[in-house]
């Protein structure tokens, strides 16, 4: 693939990529949503019908991320960004780890596990800390409960957040989807814009996707290996 446009490189990452960090994907065998029911956990309603359940979710989730670290290819991406000049990295992911790998220039479409926000007002808040001791946290401005700033079932994503993600899409020469079962929409259309807006797709994962009959190649295999082989293949002599 050497001899390849590079620039602007968009990344699309899913749940796949921080998989060999120790963190369970959602979908398939183990999937967080095998063993749990996403509408009793993450839907504005199972907040409603009881914040405790579904904080004890989350901070469950925050610990483990936690204690857990960025993987080679988190590391690659961050590797990657700092030697080209029009790079954005897009990730559905909510657990930072590719901005703990170095990472800058990254579009959280599913917020972030370490941002809060006010279930009644616009506050918005970083709490890192593990476990919350109280609980479930209240906001400082209206006392309000507190609640992970993360998209829920039935929530729309950010506004700003999802429109630079299209504009980068559709901007890009390349985008790389690494460990998204690509089925959560919209994020699954992203690597469509930018296919229909003249872009290559390389799609990286462990098995096949319903966005494999569209790209123009396909390494199968872990992240952490196949991505840190296709930048040696590729990257531009130093
Ligand atoms: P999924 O759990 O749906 O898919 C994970 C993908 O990663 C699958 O296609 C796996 O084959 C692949 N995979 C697993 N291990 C891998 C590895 N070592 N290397 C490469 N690929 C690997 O996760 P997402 O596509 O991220 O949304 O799910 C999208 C959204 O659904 C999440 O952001 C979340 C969830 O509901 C919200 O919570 C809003
Ligand atoms: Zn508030």
């Amino acid at each position: 693939m050497s001899g390849v446009d590079l620039e602007p490189l968009v990344v699309l990452t899913g749940a796949g990529i921080s998989a060999e960090s120790g963190i369970p994907t959602f979908r398939g065998d183990g999937g967080i949503w095998e063993q749990y029911r996403a509408t009793d956990l993450a839907t504005p309603a199972s907040f409603k019908r009881d914040p405790d359940l579904v904080w004890r979710f989350y901070n469950w989730r925050r610990e483990m991320v936690f204690n857990c670290n960025p993987n080679q290819a988190h590391k690659t991406l961050a590797t990657i960004e700092n030697q080209l000049s029009n790079f954005m990295l897009i990730t559905q992911n909510i657990d930072g780890l590719h901005q703990a790998a170095g990472s800058r220039h990254v579009l959280e479409l599913h917020g972030s596990i370490w941002r809060l926000r006010c279930s009644a007002c616009n506050e918005r808040w970083e709490d890192r800390r593990v476990p919350i001791p109280e609980g479930i946290p209240l906001c400082s401005a209206c006392g309000s409960m507190g609640r992970p700033d993360v998209v829920w079932f039935g929530e729309a994503l950010e506004t700003n957040v999802l429109q630079s993600a299209y504009q980068a899409a559709a901007q890009a020469k390349l985008m790389l989807v690494i460990g998204t079962s690509a089925v959560v929409h919209p994020a699954a259309e992203l690597p469509l814009v930018a296919r229909s807006a003249g872009a290559r797709l390389v799609e990286f994962n462990v098995e096949d996707t319903p966005l494999t009959p569209f790209v123009d190649a396909v390494l199968q295999g872990p992240a952490t290996q196949q991505l840190e082989q296709w930048w040696e293949r590729v990257r531009p002599p130093a």
